[in-house]
């Protein structure tokens, strides 16, 4: 064949925007050694027979492997499991040390925790310019809830999911009207509001503002501060903590004040943790109940692009879950 008049680089980038799963592909080595190799090359072929395909390039390392041994299992990564993409896309070093197996057909290792799993046999394999195709015939499979794992452009992606029926909330407006439903700030500020509002009852029912209720999770991470400290973490919602507000905490048995080297330090009573670890079982089940409305998937989709998102407009807020000293450290080096 032609040797390609285009720049490799360039082609290899416009490949990657074909975005696919993640897999590890598994066999055993002539002396019984475990193999295996991460492979987005992955693709169904035929369902009946059923038949799957990859590619394999010819400088692996576990190329005899896969030539000798007729059996592979092709695992299909779920979204926690990218360590282990990573673990086996290095060469040479022991991939499979400490790692829990199943067992599988004819003793090729299985791996545990994908969303789901091929135990394959060599059909057909062919030679690809510098990778060899291997097509396998499917001899058993089965398949589990987890998110898949997705990779796109060189990088590792979540695969959340479009619903085919779209996600309009509401009428199309009318083209002069400038404030759409597609407005970031209002799609922020609305998921926020209604996803709190089971918290706001039990806010209700313990006596406590939003104020208030940010102080009492402040001081749930990291107890013993300041005011001055307390504001330093709550600061970027708009609302400054006053003294009256602690001292409203006071009186509800939620937090005390306590002297010490000349400074006044706030810590949460025992009355305050239960009403914190109530807030948070509670912020936990709102979780559970919209990852079965909108998959789990998808809510790991979310939260990474919320985490984003907050990296992006993040006013130079202190890590609430660092040490002082981590914190401090941050603030002289930036
Ligand atoms: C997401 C991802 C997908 C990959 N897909 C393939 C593939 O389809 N075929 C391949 O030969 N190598 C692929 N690789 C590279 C191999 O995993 C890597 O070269 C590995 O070190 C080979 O191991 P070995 O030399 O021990 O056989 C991929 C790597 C990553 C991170």
């Amino acid at each position: 064949m032609a040797k390609a008049s285009f720049d490799p680089q360039e082609f290899r980038s416009a490949l990657s925007t074909f975005t696919t799963g993640v897999t590890i592909i598994t066999t055993r080595a002539e002396n019984g050694d475990p193999v295996g190799i991460t492979a987005n090359s992955f693709n169904s072929v035929s369902l009946n027979p059923p038949m799957v395909l990859w590619s394999l390039d010819k400088s692996a390392m576990s190329l005899p492997a896969f030539t000798s041994n007729k059996h592979w299992n092709v695992h299909i990564l779920s979204v926690e499991q990218e360590a282990l993409s990573g673990r086996f896309a290095s060469r040479g070093e022991d991939k499979f040390k400490g790692l829990e197996l199943d067992t599988g057909i004819n003793n090729i290792p299985l791996l545990k925790n994908c969303t789901a799993r091929f135990n394959c046999r060599t059909a057909f394999i062919y030679e690809g310019g510098d990778h060899m195709i291997f097509v396998g015939e499917v001899l058993g499979f089965d398949k589990s809830e987890r998110p898949p794992l997705a990779f796109q452009s060189g990088q590792y992606a979540l695969a959340a999911r479009k619903p085919r029926e779209g996600v309009q909330l509401g009428a199309t407006p009318p083209p002069e009207c400038s404030y759409t439903e597609d407005l970031l700030g209002y799609l922020a500020g609305r998921a926020h509001f209604q996803l709190v509002a089971a918290l706001q009852n039990v806010l209700k029912t313990q006596q406590l503002n939003e104020q208030q209720f940010f102080i009492l999770s402040v001081l749930s991470i990291q107890d013993s501060l300041t005011i001055e400290e307390i504001n330093t973490f709550v600061d970027y919602t708009g609302g400054a903590v006053t003294l009256e507000d602690m001292a409203a905490l006071e009186e509800q048995d939620y937090v005390v004040l306590v002297k010490k080297n000349g400074s006044s330090r706030y810590v949460l009573t025992a009355n305050g943790r239960e009403a914190s670890l109530k807030q948070i079982a509670v912020a936990k089940a709102v979780e559970e109940q919209i990852a079965d409305q909108i998959g789990a998937g998808d809510v790991e989709a979310l939260k990474i692009l919320f985490k984003r998102l907050i990296k992006a407009t993040d006013p130079g807020l202190p890590d609430l879950w660092a040490t002082k000293e981590e914190n401090d450290a941050k603030k002289t080096a930036s």
